[in-house]
């Protein structure tokens, strides 16, 4: 009995999952479970198509019932359809209501497609929360890994030397921990919502949305930004750091690049992050070897055969020398992103982020004062000279004294070294 029980919940769960997908167009498929999306995709399109009918069979399937005929007679809010074999929701509130009833927390917390139904009645639901948790169920129920080894089988080693695989859940970096301008705020949700509306976007033929060039000076902030959009999107993350992929394996390089895009193709939706996209230009300007002006060449090519529309995948690319790239490099991109070295208001907000877990009572308004031209890196190179000059007089409490002492340590030692590296930051 207590079986039937669970199959009753399992089918009803993949009812209600299909009929909320169908209904709602916002909702990915990612959004589905594993399983279900397992099973519904369509490797020839490579997606999950609406309307996701479900027949005996699927269910069976998917909810591992042996044979879901006898569950259904407990269910009087299921029917079979005419020809018999389609099985769905005669009454969708009376399931929604029957299922709530049920000990299904944990499985509405993992099932994005349910969270978002669901968040409505209850606080403790959260979508955005269930995409994550999916996401990482997702990623390792495939394992990752795993699946870069069959698609690649011996050259998959290689490949991820190249390119670090993360999970947002595994990203700790917040975009609630960065300050960021009014524009960027503004360019990272359209991002998102041309994630959303993916087959809005291609049935309207508009496919020059989705590659973001991250401009500005080290240290403004691009590398933990695209880490944090991982998270913030719930999309696993596939970084590349291009002097790798350039000068590591010069013959094979080509591939190589080949590779690292196919693979974000069979991984959608994720990002795929470039850094050190200035490396192109470095390395063309410094050769005339052959091999590094093909491999550029096929990264660009790459960079115009990859779409958010039509793969899913969403490319940032950043740069510290913005002005080391030429045209041909810039065309690829429908969006520059500019990083600015934050100004008053901002280091204000920045101090404030830094501190929000320190112990002290600070004036933050003197301190942004102080601190005209310093980066994020730098205020937070400031803080943690404060924390630790605090620690090494036995202290966790902080006073406007050790900052103000760590600006003046920061600002003459940057003085020094100001010529040769711009602002003196450093990298993460
Ligand atoms: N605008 C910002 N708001 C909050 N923190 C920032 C900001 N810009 C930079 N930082 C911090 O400085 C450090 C270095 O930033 P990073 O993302 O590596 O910069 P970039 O990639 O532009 O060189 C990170 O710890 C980041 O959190
Ligand atoms: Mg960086």
């Amino acid at each position: 009995m207590q079986t039937q029980k669970a199959d009753a919940i399992a089918l009803v769960e993949l009812l209600l999952t299909a009929e909320i997908y169908n209904r709602v167009h916002k909702l990915m498929e990612a959004d589905l479970p594993p399983d279900i999306r397992r099973n519904y995709f369509d490797s020839q399109t490579e997606a999950v198509r609406r309307p996701i009918l479900v027949s005996g069979a699927d269910a069976e399937k998917i909810c591992g019932a042996k044979n879901v005929k006898p569950i259904l007679a407990d269910l009087p809010f299921v029917e079979i359809d005419g020809a018999g074999r389609l099985i769905r929701l005669a009454e969708f509130d009376a399931a929604a209501a029957w299922f709530a009833s049920q000990d299904v927390s944990e499985a509405i917390r993992q099932n994005p497609v349910l969270a978002h139904y669901y968040q409505k009645f209850d606080p403790d639901v959260s979508y955005p929360e269930a995409r994550v948790v999916n996401q990482s169920i997702l990623a390792r129920g495939g394992n990752l890994h795993a699946r870069v080894e069959k698609l690649y089988g011996e050259e998959s080693e290689e490949l991820l030397k190249l390119v670090t695989i993360k999970l947002p859940e595994d990203v700790r970096n917040s975009l609630d921990d960065l300050v960021l301008t009014k524009e960027q705020l503004d360019e990272i949700a359209k991002a998102g919502k041309a994630l959303e509306h993916r087959d809005y976007l291609k049935s309207i033929g508009l496919f020059e949305i989705g590659k973001i060039l991250f401009v500005g000076p080290p240290g403004t902030g691009k590398t933990s930004s695209a880490r944090a959009l991982s998270r913030w999107f719930a999309l696993p993350l596939l970084e590349v750091k291009l002097s790798m992929v350039i000068s590591a394996y010069l013959g094979e390089t080509s591939k190589n690049i080949d590779n690292v895009f196919m693979l974000a193709k069979k991984l959608n939706p994720c990002i795929l992050f470039i850094d050190e996209f200035d490396f192109v230009a470095k390395s063309r300007a410094a050769d005339d070897h052959g091999a590094i002006k093909r491999a550029v060449n096929t990264l660009l090519k790459a960079i115009d055969d990859i779409s958010l529309v039509e793969d899913g995948v969403l490319l940032i690319a950043a740069t510290n020398y913005p002005q080391l790239l030429d045209h041909a490099a810039w065309r690829r991109f429908d969006k520059v992103m500019s990083f600015v070295v934050p100004d008053e208001e901002m280091r204000r907000r920045i101090f404030e982020k830094i501190l929000k877990k320190v112990d002290a009572t600070l004036d933050l308004a003197e301190l942004a004062r102080l601190t005209g031209g310093y980066t994020g890196s730098d205020l937070r190179l400031v803080v943690r000279e404060a924390v630790l000059n605090a620690l090494l007089q036995d202290r966790k409490k902080i006073t406007q004294a050790d900052l103000i002492r760590a600006v003046e340590q920061f600002g003459l030692r940057n003085s020094d070294c100001l010529q040769d590296s711009g602002a003196g930051s450093s990298k993460q």
